[in-house]
């Protein structure tokens, strides 16, 4: 059986690491850390040093998804959940739900700025998330989207997302 997978995508520091591991948990579904994945198949082009993001071909990412989905198909999982901020470029028809993750810009910069990122890295990922640049770029692709705002929620707020996702 093909496994589902759900996107977990935002810009650096609304949550998604933190809500993706959860949802996983919640849903019974393999977890798949996308930075990782980045290192570990080496597909990254090339790094910006001075940005410090690996600059990385949505298509090659989506192949090593794929992989990993279909090795984790035999293992009992009801499906993958995918923490990456590329995890809007996978293709929606593999993809039964992507979570773009949004935040308050105050409480972002002070999520980045604990993450220690640089000030042009923090201006960078503000100006992305006031423009919802991730947002237009999941809705471009089709997605069925479930936008979360992560600014103030509780455990119950979680859970209720984790309720309607497993309506799909
Ligand atoms: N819902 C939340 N409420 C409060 N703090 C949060 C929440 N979600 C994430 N954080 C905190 O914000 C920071 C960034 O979260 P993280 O999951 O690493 O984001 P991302 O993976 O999108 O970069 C972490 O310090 C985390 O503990
Ligand atoms: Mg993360």
């Amino acid at each position: 059986m093909t496994l589902k997978l759900l996107a977990v995508t935002g810009t650096p520091g609304t949550g998604k690491s933190t809500i993706a591991k959860k949802l996983s948990l919640l849903l019974d579904y393999a977890y798949l850390d996308g930075n990782l994945l980045v290192k570990s198949a080496k597909i990254a082009k090339s790094y910006d040093k001075k940005r410090k993001t690996a600059i990385v071909d949505s298509s090659l990412f989506t192949h090593e998804v794929l992989k990993v989905r279909d090795i984790h198909s035999k293992k009992g999982f009801k499906g993958l959940i995918v923490d990456s901020h590329l995890a809007h470029f996978l293709p929606s028809k593999a993809v039964s739900a992507c979570i773009v993750l949004t935040c308050d810009l105050k409480m972002l910069e002070k999520r980045m700025a604990k993450k220690g990122f640089s000030k042009s890295k923090i201006r960078e990922n503000l100006d992305a998330e006031i423009f919802d640049t991730i947002l237009v770029e999941a809705t471009e692709k089709k997605h069925k989207i479930f936008k979360f705002d992560t600014t103030k929620i509780t455990e119950k707020d979680i859970k209720n997302l984790a309720k309607q996702l497993k309506k799909l």
